[in-house]
């Protein structure tokens, strides 16, 4: 079958691989119908990562059930599916209490595992003709039969639950106003969580403009342009000071925002894997919490600096001990809010599809890989269909 491949830094190409196979009873294998390329599959395409050539990339997965292992009970051959990124076992004690991020069963040696990732398993990809899901009765949920709100549930494989993610783990309550860092889909969908919640002000800062527009337009946020100024004082100068809660959609690549006259110039491909948690720091009031969801790393081949080489960055933990802020981070449990969030697309209560971008075959992903890599205008989410 066709398959993505990771050939090294900006390189993916279509190749022939492996069709997976029942590999224990509890597997089921799928037709893909659709996979999409995430801002995550980015740190590996760029060369950011331990990830070596040869990897099938994909980890946000959905299509029809055509093999059924002998212990799977749940599912059936025509099932319509979409699978968490994260492969998560469903009886260890993360497990258990929620964590399906950082199962420690399905990954020996390491909490976590996901599809189509460097370090989280020996799970292939799926943007590809076909994906196997492991422990399927636990990670498959099911969906309506048909192709209704295709683009929708595709997004319940990683972005929508990781952007509600970004707003539990900073505690938005209804009320709240919120500042979100990255217009990247994990932001966008930050964004439009925060408004289904009912936050009172929601304010996304990037550089893209097309980004923006999309937050302002579909989340009702109040759009921040970096490269136009400082943007924890244009949110303070906007909100009358600091905000409730805030959210780094963006991780460790963060572009340097710094415009100011006598430092370096400004230079986008400067990048500064603080600034964001730094800015969350200031932007947020005392005691009000920062959502992480956005990745950083314990090992950086192209850092910027030898210290972010070991994912050691200068953190301005006095100042947060200060203000007495909390912070919760890591990958997202996305069984936590597949279900529910499944259930508002199902009762037209929620519609993530706008931020859907592109839909295109597999062929065209190195293309697409490209234009997303550079944050194209307009180039928002990618979906794939093999
Ligand atoms: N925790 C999880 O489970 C999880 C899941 C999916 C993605 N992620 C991570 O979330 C992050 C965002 O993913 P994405 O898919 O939205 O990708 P993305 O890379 O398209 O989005 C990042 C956005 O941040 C903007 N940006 C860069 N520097 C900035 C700065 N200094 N201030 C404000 N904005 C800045 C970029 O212009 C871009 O639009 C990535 O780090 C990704 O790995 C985490
Ligand atoms: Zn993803
Ligand atoms: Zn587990």
């Amino acid at each position: 079958m066709q398959a993505v491949v990771y050939k090294g830094p900006k390189e993916v190409a279509i190749e022939d691989v492996e069709e997976p196979e029942i590999e224990h009873p509890n597997d089921v294998v799928i037709d893909i119908t659709t996979s999409c390329i995430c801002g995550s599959d980015l740190h590996m395409y760029e060369g950011r990562t331990a990830a070596e050539a040869g990897i099938v990339f994909g980890h946000e997965n959905m299509g029809v059930v055509t093999e059924v292992g002998d212990a799977v009970s749940t599912l059936a051959v025509g099932d319509r599916v979409v699978a968490p990124f994260n492969v998560a076992c469903g009886f260890c004690e993360n497990c258990e209490n929620g964590y399906t991020g950082f199962c420690t069963n399905v990954n020996p040696g390491f909490a976590g595992g996901a599809y189509g990732y460097v370090a989280m398993g020996p799970y292939k990809g799926g943007q590809a003709e076909k994906l196997r899901i492991p422990y399927a009765d636990f990670n498959a949920l099911k969906l309506p039969e048909g192709d209704q709100h295709e683009d929708a549930f595709a997004l319940l494989a990683d972005i929508f639950p990781t952007g509600w993610h970004g707003t539990e783990l900073a505690n938005l309550q209804p009320g709240d106003s919120v500042a979100i860092f990255g217009a990247g889909p994990v932001g966008l969908m930050a964004a439009y969580s925060a408004k289904i919640k009912g936050a009172a002000e929601i304010y996304v800062v990037d550089r893209v403009p097309s980004r923006l527009e999309l937050a302002e337009q579909h989340c009702d946020a109040t759009g921040i342009n970096f490269e136009e100024g400082d943007p924890v004082d244009q949110i303070t100068q906007q909100h009358g000071g600091e905000v409730d809660k805030g959210v780094d959609a963006v991780g460790y690549q963060a572009i340097d925002p710094d415009t100011d006259p006598g430092s370096d110039a400004y230079d986008p491909a400067r990048e500064n894997p603080a600034v964001v948690l730094n800015q969350l720091v200031q932007v947020v009031r005392p005691t009000g919490q920062l959502g992480i969801p956005g990745l950083y790393v314990p090992s950086d081949p192209g850092a910027p600096d030898e210290m972010a080489a070991q994912g050691r960055l200068g953190i301005d933990f006095g100042k947060l001990f200060e203000k007495g802020q909390k912070l919760g981070t890591g990958q997202c449990n996305v069984k936590q809010y597949n279900r529910q969030l499944r259930d508002l697309i199902i009762e037209g209560r929620a519609d993530p599809s706008w931020v859907v971008s592109h839909r295109v075959s597999l062929e065209e992903a190195p293309e697409m890989y490209e234009k997303f890599d550079n944050r194209e205008e307009g180039v928002t989410k990618v979906l794939l269909e093999p």
